[in-house]
């Protein structure tokens, strides 16, 4: 009886094996919008909560020692949404950026940004430059924020370099190969995702990370991104441990 309920009661993190560790977990976090919705406020409502859910990932990551965690903040698209979400999305950025920073340095946490950040509001693009800066000795866990993200984009950026390396005969278009083509994406310095979760019940990709995550393993969550917590995030690393990552070969080989 006491053996069941402490079963009951242990934390998915006692569960997680430290030998299989995923190294790089991304998140799309999706369902601000439809949590608030569904509770009768403002999708900003949705946002702002949305922020404890990344404080949420963010501490389970470093408790769990995952090395890199990326969230998909903001994408490429999102600036079609009304003006007034926007702004509270970029201002909700620079705030939580003021507050975490103190929480990084603790946690050696060390910033990193992906996207076209160059369309950001100046504060904005100041505060991340600034906390990039301030945290670049870090080492414990990389958080990279996809802002203004689009993996199309940076596939099409990543084919333009090269191509331009080519016509100036630096190059040799028969040179280029995954691991050329991958040095020349934003993503350069970040190992592919091992493990890509998403909330919100939505099962798709949105334009995010699509050659990293060629073999990530996928995991979908019913949840609404402002419910997210560790326990989440533990329960989706100990599901993670239980796929077989085959990479292509059989069973027997592996
Ligand atoms: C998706 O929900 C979420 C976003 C587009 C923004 C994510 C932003 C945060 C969690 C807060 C700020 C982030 C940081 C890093 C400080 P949605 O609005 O698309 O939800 P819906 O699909 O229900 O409409």
């Amino acid at each position: 009886m006491l053996i069941l309920l402490k079963i009951a009661t242990m934390s998915f993190l006692d569960q997680i094996d430290n030998i299989k560790l995923p190294q790089h977990i991304a998140i799309i976090m999706d369902g601000n919008g439809r949590w608030a919705k569904q509770k009768g406020k403002l999708r900003v409502f949705g946002h702002q909560n949305g922020v404890k859910a990344v404080r949420e990932a963010l501490e389970g990551c470093v408790k769990a020692n995952i090395k890199f965690l990326t969230l998909y903040a903001f994408s490429a698209e999102n600036w079609n949404r009304p003006k007034l979400e926007v702004m509270a999305l970029m201002e909700l950025l620079v705030t939580s950026l003021k507050k975490e920073i103190k929480t990084f340095q603790e946690n050696g946490v060390r910033l990193n940004v992906i996207g076209d950040i160059t369309k950001l509001p100046s504060n904005a693009q100041r505060k991340l430059q600034e906390t990039i800066e301030a945290t670049k000795e870090n080492t414990h866990c990389t958080l990279t924020l996809a802002l203004s993200y689009s993996s199309r984009q940076e596939i099409v950026d990543a084919a333009r370099n090269l191509a331009q390396q080519v016509k100036d005969g630096k190059l040799n278009a028969d040179e280029i190969n995954d691991e050329l083509f991958a040095a020349n994406l934003y993503t350069q310095n970040l190992p592919d995702p091992d493990l890509l979760i998403r909330t919100s019940g939505e099962l798709r990709i949105s334009n995010f990370l699509l050659w990293q995550i060629a073999y990530s393993e996928l995991c979908f969550l019913d949840k609404m991104w402002p419910e997210f917590t560790k326990e989440d995030l533990f329960k989706s690393i100990v599901e993670y441990q239980q796929r077989e990552r085959r990479f292509g070969k059989t069973s027997e080989q592996l």
